[in-house]
């Protein structure tokens, strides 16, 4: 008896140990911490998720205790359901530079009930941004947890959602276009009002009598190189984000990725020649 429970113990002790050594899904303290109004975030299930809450007083936010140089993060967000309008959550990593900002962003952007939710991606490299794209899900991301991570690698950013990649970002500087590359950057999120712009352009305002908003979050996962850290870490070739991944899509993450393209995306700047009539030079350099 007490030895199977010395054993138990035992293993109970190993599981948790291999799970934070793997860097598989945390509790949020570990690596997180609230950075605007701790009244509106509410740790659930012994901190293992998160909910995020919006109402007129105020939205929320948080951030990671590190920062990374490459790496990659992700986590499972059930966004606000019904009717969303004017209401943006944001997942991105940002270097937290003034004048010479790299960040790559997740926005969703909430609807009217039963109309689909957007998601927009940007990269600012160097200070600047202007990559907007946008795509609708094909689920309902505030039935249920999805999965949403950003790659950030020597070679590429992939955005996916599901595993399904929505946005690949090349690192072209060989031909002189800017990449995320020496700044190390911290993971954020917040819930805020942005009626002004999100919804339609900031026709469709927000419904305070359907507050408050809540969004839920779970399944932390952050795996990259902290900022100070093991000096080689970054630029460690063997790291698992440099691999495969993230120099080639897969044929069947291209094909997915081929797939959200043709079929969801509602918006791509490289498109918009009323903004360029001339599209930006990383337009044509490919995936
Ligand atoms: C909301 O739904 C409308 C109608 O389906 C769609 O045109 C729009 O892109 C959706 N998203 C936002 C953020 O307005």
């Amino acid at each position: 008896m007490a030895l199977a429970l010395a054993l138990w113990r035992w293993c109970i002790a190993a599981a948790l140990l291999f799970s934070a050594a793997s860097g598989r899904p945390a509790t949020f303290s570990q690596d997180f911490r609230i950075t605007w109004a701790d009244s509106h975030i509410r740790e659930l299930d012994g901190g293992r998720g998160i909910q995020l809450t919006l109402d007129q007083g105020s939205g929320c936010g948080f951030a990671s205790k590190y920062q990374y140089l490459y790496g990659r993060v992700s986590m499972k967000i059930k966004l606000v359901p019904g009717d969303s309008a004017g209401t943006v959550t944001a997942f991105y990593m940002n270097s937290d530079t003034d004048t010479i900002r790299d960040e790559l962003d997740f926005e969703f952007l909430g609807n009217r009930s039963g109309q689909p939710y957007t998601v927009q991606t940007n990269v600012y490299a160097h200070g600047k941004g202007d990559r907007e794209q946008r795509v609708n899900l094909w689920f309902d991301p505030s039935q249920d947890f999805h999965e949403y991570s950003i790659m950030w690698c020597h070679s590429r950013v992939i955005f996916s959602v599901d595993q399904v990649p929505i946005r690949v970002y090349k690192n072209n500087e060989a031909i002189g276009i800017p990449f995320p590359k020496s700044q190390p950057m911290g993971v954020y999120s917040t819930l805020w009002e942005a009626d002004d712009w999100a919804t339609r352009g900031g026709i469709e305002k927000i419904d305070w009598s359907k507050a408050p908003f809540y969004a839920y979050y779970k399944d932390f996962d952050i795996e990259g190189c902290p900022v100070p850290g093991p000096a080689g870490c970054p630029s460690n070739p063997n790291n698992w984000w440099e691999g495969p991944t993230c120099k080639v899509l897969s044929p069947e993450a291209a094909k997915r990725y081929r797939w959200v393209r043709t079929n969801h995306m509602i918006y791509d700047y490289c498109t918009d020649r009323k903004r360029y009539p001339v599209p930006p030079p990383e337009c044509s350099a490919g995936i």
